[in-house]
């Protein structure tokens, strides 16, 4: 391939990527979703208690922790708000797996830091949907609408 060539397409993919990163949530484009389009109080009420009986304990609430503390904080400090939907419903449901590996090397945990249960067999993914509901209550605007494309995109 020439040069010419070659450095076109490189242009042509930097200027696709821009365009993908800047899309806005204009008329016709996607609408990130707040919380769940579908969250009533009810939902986000039966999220809370959920949250609060199965992992407040190793998570936290509302407040407080950074991005490297280990349990990772749901709320804004953490990074919970990368992830997309379907694979934050993945580790509720199945555990941390690969992902929990390559956090727990990045994050030194120390000895005897739990491990992400699996809640298969637990929790439904209607009660996982409630609690990632309630979680994104406690995120900033901003963080919410990141994820919502992230989860359009990705899920
Ligand atoms: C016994 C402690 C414990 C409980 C209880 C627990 N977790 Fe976790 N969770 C962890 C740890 C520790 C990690 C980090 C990965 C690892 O080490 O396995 C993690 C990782 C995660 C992650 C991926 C990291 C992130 O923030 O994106 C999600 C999502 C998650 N947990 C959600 C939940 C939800 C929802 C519940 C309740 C239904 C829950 N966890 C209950 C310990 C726990």
């Amino acid at each position: 391939m020439s040069l010419q060539l070659w450095l076109v397409l490189v242009g042509l993919t930097a200027a696709l990527f821009l365009a993908a990163c800047s899309r806005s949530p204009a008329p016709g484009g996607i609408a990130p979703t707040p919380i769940p389009e579908d969250a009533t109080p009810e939902m986000l009420s039966r999220g809370e208690s959920l949250y609060q009986a199965n992992c407040q304990s190793c998570h936290g609430g509302a407040t407080g922790g950074t991005m490297m503390t280990i349990p990772p904080p749901h709320n804004a400090n953490g990074h919970t708000w990368h992830h997309p939907d379907c694979q934050l419903t993945d580790v509720v449901l199945n555990g941390s797996g690969e992902m929990g590996e390559m956090m727990r090397r990045m994050m030194p945990a120390p000895e005897g830091t739990p491990r992400m249960p699996v809640f298969k067999g637990t929790l439904t993914e209607e009660d996982i949907r409630a609690i990632l509901g309630y979680i994104k209550t406690w995120w900033t605007e901003a963080q919410r609408q990141s994820q919502a494309r992230a989860t359009e995109q990705l899920c």
